[in-house]
Formats: structure tokens, C-alpha cells, sequence
């Protein structure tokens, strides 16, 4: 199987600070999100567009959108439940959107209190209208191996829910391992049946590290299905306020490292990352969970 180049989302801003309290002031913020744009990320989930009662650490996207220092070639994206979520991704300029639904019942009532019927009909305006102002979309699928709630969950769940997503013509999907409990092996059945109804390249994995595999299962799927596009959060932050026990995304630099090790090419320089965990770590207060922010290179 060839090894394709690397396409990677840092997801740190959204994902990995959406759990991380009051800590996390927006001059914090934007200071992470330039950093990780001086370090070579062509992608930044910089925030979320959502309920502000559900979610209050995202409540300041909008200012942080408007103070970043926007890279030329860099994407700059935010997380949207439905029209009004997109109304202000617009009026902050994102240059891309992602909604989000779940394999799971049980997680997306709790995420974003739909089903998952629910949540792709929110989403049947949303999508074209998007698209229509020149911002491509993707659609994030959680808890495609795991759920908090009811376990074990079937690849061909997925496949259904990715189905249903593409008759809205998304442009991208983002498969979550919200809760980061899958093996190489679960990442192996699900992409045995996943690659049947959706090409390699419209495929990012979102793995998250609670049981130290996101790293193997990059890997894997990497060299043995030759899937190029991955999202991870500089420092490991992070964690899902509906995930009970879920730690945060694989680390960006972490992930860079093994890749470049493997013989890859991400872009990204891997000391940059460190010194943007640096600073988002000295922010924070508290040290990261990310090896490689402990380790000097
Ligand atoms: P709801 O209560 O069913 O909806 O929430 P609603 O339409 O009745 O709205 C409730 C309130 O929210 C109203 O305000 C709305 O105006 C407001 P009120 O009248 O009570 O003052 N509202 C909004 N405010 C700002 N932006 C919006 C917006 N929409 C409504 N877009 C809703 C439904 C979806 C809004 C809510 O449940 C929500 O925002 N949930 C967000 C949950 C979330 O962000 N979860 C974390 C991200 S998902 C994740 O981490 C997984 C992922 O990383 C992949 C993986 O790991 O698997 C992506
Ligand atoms: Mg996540």
C-alpha cells in the first residue's frame, strides 16, 4: 500500500481547549492558534460556533477569529451545530465548516440533543448554504468505534450515518474515536467496510489517546489503507464534555514525530509545536499530556 503525503487538522483551539474551564482566556487562544499557524499547519479548527450554555469555553470564538493572525494558505475552520452556528462562522470569516452528528443515539442526544435523523436534517440547510459562500464542508461522525454509553459500536453504523452524510454532498469526513479506545484492529474492521463506500482521500481519522493507541492506530491506518488525513491537538489537551473519562486527541507533535520517523512528510515543524504547548502549557498553568512536551529534541 503507498504511504500517501499527510494532510493534517490541528484541532487543539476547538477540541482540546472546549474542556479546559475557565483556563483558558481568550489572549491564550489566540496566541496557541498563531503559533500553530507559524509552525507549518495548513488546517486550524481555531473554534466553535455552538450553544454558549452547552459549551462555555467556546463562548469567545468569535473574538478569537477576529484576532488571529491569518496566515495566506492557511484554513482557518470552526464547529457548527446548525444555521445559526453558521451565521456567525460567517460573520467571523471561517474559512470552512464542520458540523458534527455521531454512530451513536445515546452520544449525539446528549452532544447536541438530536438524533442522529435529527441532527443531518439541522444540517440539510447548513451544508449548501455553506458551500454556496465558498466554504467547504466537513462533517465529523463521533463515537464510530466506541461510545460511553452503549459500547461496542458496528462499522456498518457508520456506514450508514456516512451514507446519509454524503447525500448532502459534504465534502470531508472526520471519523472520531471520541472517547480514544479503539485498537489498530477496530480501526482495521471499520476500514475494511468504510473504504467500500467512501474513496481514501475523503477520509480524516480523529483519534483520541485515553489508552495510549491513537498514535499505532495513525500509523496503521497510514501505511495499510493509505488514508492521508488526520486531526490531532497540539499538547494532547482536551477531551469531549459528553465523553465522560475521554482524554484529549492524539498530540499534534507527537503524531508528527512518529510519521516523519516512518518516513512521512507533514509540513510541520515539530519543534514550532513544542513551543506552542510551551506557551499554551505556561497559560494553562499546568503541564500538557503530549510526550513529546516533555522532551527536548
Ligand atoms: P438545544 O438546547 O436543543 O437548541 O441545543 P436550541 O435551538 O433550543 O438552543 C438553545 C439555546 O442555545 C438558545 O439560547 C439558542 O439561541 C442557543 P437561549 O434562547 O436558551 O438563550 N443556540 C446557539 N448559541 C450559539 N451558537 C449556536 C446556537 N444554537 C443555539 N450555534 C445545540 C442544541 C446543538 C445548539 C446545543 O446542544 C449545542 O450547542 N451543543 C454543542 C455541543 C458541543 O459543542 N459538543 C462538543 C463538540 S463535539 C466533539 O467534541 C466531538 C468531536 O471532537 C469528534 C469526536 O471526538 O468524536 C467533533
Ligand atoms: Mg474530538
Amino acid at each position: 500500500m503507498s504511504r500517501p503525503a499527510l494532510r493534517l487538522v490541528e484541532v487543539g483551539p476547538r477540541d482540546g481547549l472546549q474542556t479546559a474551564g475557565a483556563a483558558a482566556p481568550t489572549d491564550a487562544k489566540v496566541a496557541f492558534v498563531d503559533a500553530l499557524s507559524r509552525a507549518g499547519l495548513k488546517e486550524i479548527e481555531a473554534g466553535a460556533f455552538v450553544s454558549p450554555k452547552a459549551v462555555p469555553e467556546m463562548a469567545d470564538s468569535a473574538e478569537v477569529f477576529a484576532r488571529i493572525a491569518r496566515r495566506p494558505g492557511v484554513i482557518y475552520s470552526a464547529l457548527v451545530p446548525n444555521e445559526k452556528g453558521l451565521e456567525m462562522a460567517l460573520a467571523s470569516k471561517a474559512g470552512k465548516i464542520s458540523v458534527f452528528t455521531a454512530a451513536s443515539e445515546t452520544f449525539n442526544k446528549k452532544n447536541i440533543n438530536a438524533t442522529i435523523a435529527e441532527s443531518i436534517a439541522r444540517f440539510a440547510p447548513v451544508v449548501p448554504a455553506a458551500q454556496k459562500k465558498g466554504l467547504p464542508v466537513r462533517a465529523y461522525v463521533s463515537t464510530a468505534f466506541f461510545c460511553p454509553y452503549e459500547g461496542r459500536i458496528k462499522p456498518e453504523s457508520v456506514v450508514d450515518v456516512v451514507r446519509r452524510l454524503d447525500e448532502l454532498s459534504v465534502d470531508e469526513l472526520s471519523i472520531g474515536d471520541t472517547i480514544g479506545r479503539a485498537s489498530p484492529d477496530d480501526v482495521r474492521r471499520l476500514l475494511d467496510v468504510l473504504l467500500k463506500a467512501v474513496p481514501a482521500p475523503r477520509i480524516f481519522l480523529h483519534f483520541h489517546d485515553t489508552y495510549g493507541m491513537a498514535v499505532a492506530n495513525a500509523l496503521a491506518a497510514w501505511s495499510e489503507y493509505g488514508i492521508s488525513g488526520y486531526d490531532a491537538s497540539t499538547g494532547g489537551v482536551g477531551g469531549c464534555p459528553y465523553a465522560p473519562g475521554a482524554s484529549g486527541n492524539v498530540a499534534t507533535e507527537d503524531l508528527v514525530f512518529a510519521f516523519e520517523a516512518s518516513g512521512g512528510k507533514t509540513g510541520v515543524d515539530v519543534k514550532a509545536l513544542q513551543a506552542a504547548a510551551s506557551g499554551l502549557s505556561a497559560a494553562l498553568g499546568r503541564p500538557l499530556p503530549s510526550r513529546l512536551s516533555r522532551i527536548r529534541l
